[in-house]
């Protein structure tokens, strides 16, 4: 990082770095100031000049959220046994396509840990854990990060690793706090992690890429922050870029960078692109022609028709047959509810199957008009928001691909003849997930 404004990266994703290596770059963790009952500590003014927007998918305003905590926790009393905060880092990347947050813990695991030591005194944690999935490769670099810092004695509160399940709906911010209370890792309803979290206590949820810029604007304040990009979420952001470019990878751009740019910095499409995904598979597809104008930041990416989401851009080849990849996805999307609403159980097999009769040109109009019907069914539905990002990552589709729709309607494909057998996106082997429920190795009550 640079102190004149060039964008060198604010996020030191380039290599990984130790503890001296990070403070040399960052200086030392500075004190925030902590939590007086119902006043949360200087840095939620600061997230709010900084217009800080979570990176997890949803961009909600980081500053509401904190004091939503502090709030909670007050409302709670000096007495009651549930009143003390927790907050759990979402390292859990549940989206397949994406690895920005991979990327950042293995390069910048400290950025990202004093970020959970700063959000913790200022909403008054007692209780802060890191989260990422079962088996994950990150564990024993942010072992040996956290290894470093017990040494150094920097935290003054202990930031404890924990591995939920690797399945899609586990991140998911009531199902992250359910199993670290209870080791259940399942949505939980209508209460959100704020009002009622882990073990019942008031939560923060934050994904750890925000905790990064928070850990950001605690050393340089929020108006430092908010001197690069869009002004509707400034900041820098992490973008995984994948699919038909020339190098995929994760970069750090300013909000606001253009789609054409992100692509550049990958070195450019490596053939003729059809469309993008954007946001993951809970997000939504988008039309190649005019995207490449669009910026990259929420508001326009929404006005672009896309969803900026887990901040995925993934670039769909001429060479593949989007039905195709939507059939596969929505049938792994459908396998990973957690089994407890209807829209989950009932309606998101339905969707797979009519999507794959499409795909494999067996259906007619009659059948569009059910899966249509049937999309809006699941819709607003559920406990969480999984059946809403699947049904969308569908009928997102079904409009940027509505020419590939139309022939697979009449029987034909405009790649079927010339495809290669590498289906274009990676999805977690089924049988490798594990189930929701898992106590092993967990002492939070
Ligand atoms: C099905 C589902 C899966 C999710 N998976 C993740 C995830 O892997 N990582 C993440 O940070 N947020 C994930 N989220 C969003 C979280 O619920 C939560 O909003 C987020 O962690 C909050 O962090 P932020 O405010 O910093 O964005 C998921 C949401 C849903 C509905
Ligand atoms: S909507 Fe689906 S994933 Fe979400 S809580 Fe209900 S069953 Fe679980």
């Amino acid at each position: 990082m640079r102190d004149d404004g060039a964008m060198t990266g604010r996020l030191g994703i380039e290599k990984r770095s130790t503890l001296p290596e990070h403070e040399a770059v960052y200086g030392p963790l500075p004190d925030v100031g902590k939590r007086h009952g119902r006043n949360p500590g200087v840095l939620v003014d600061e997230a709010e000049k900084a217009g800080l927007r979570g990176r997890g998918g949803g961009w909600f305003p980081t500053h509401l959220k904190l004091r939503a905590v502090v709030n909670s926790s007050a409302d709670r009393g000096r007495l009651a046994r549930t009143r003390h905060p927790v907050v759990i880092a979402n390292g859990m990347e549940g989206e397949p396509a994406s690895s920005k947050d991979a990327v950042l813990l293995a390069h910048s695991p400290h950025l990202v840990l004093d970020g959970i030591t700063v959000a913790a005194r200022t909403i008054g944690a007692t209780d802060a854990f890191l989260a990422v999935h079962r088996d994950s490769p990150l564990v024993p670099g942010l072992e040996a990060a956290l290894d470093e810092r017990e040494a150094a004695g920097i935290d003054p509160l202990r930031i404890r690793l924990v591995t939920p399940p690797a399945r899609y709906v586990s991140s998911e911010e009531s199902a992250l706090s359910h199993w670290v209370g209870d080791g259940v890792a399942t949505p939980v309803f209508p209460d959100r992690p704020f009002q009622s979290g882990a073990a019942g206590r008031p939560t923060l949820v934050q994904n750890v890429e925000t905790l990064a810029h928070l850990a950001l604007i605690s050393r340089y304040g929020g108006a430092w922050y908010a001197g690069t990009g869009a002004s509707n979420a400034p900041g820098t952001t992490l973008v995984t870029v994948g699919g038909a470019v020339q190098q995929r990878g994760v970069v750090e751009v300013p909000t606001g960078t253009t789609v054409a740019e992100i692509l550049r910095l990958c070195g450019g499409p490596a053939e003729g692109v059809r469309g993008y995904l954007t946001g993951g598979y809970g997000g939504g597809w988008v039309a190649a022609d005019g995207f490449a104008e669009v910026a990259w930041d929420p508001e326009s990416v929404r006005a672009g028709g896309g969803v900026i989401g887990a901040s995925l851009l993934w670039a769909l080849g001429d060479s593949v047959c989007p039905i195709d990849e939507m059939s596969r996805i929505t049938a792994w999307m459908a396998g990973e509810s957690a089994g407890q609403c209807g829209p989950c159980m009932f309606g998101l097999p339905s969707i797979a199957e009519d999507v794959r009769a499409l795909a494999l040109r067996q259906s007619y109009g009659g059948d569009m008009r059910r899966l249509t019907n049937r999309l809006a069914l699941v819709t607003n539905r559920g406990g969480c928001k999984h059946p809403d990002g699947t049904s969308r990552f569908v009928s997102t589709g079904l409009q940027a691909f509505a020419a590939e729709v139309d022939a697979h309607l009449t029987g034909a494909c405009s790649v079927a003849s010339q495809r290669s057998t590498d289906p274009a996106f990676q999805l977690p082997v089924p049988a490798a997930r594990l189930a929701l429920l898992d106590t092993s190795g967990r002492d939070f009550t």
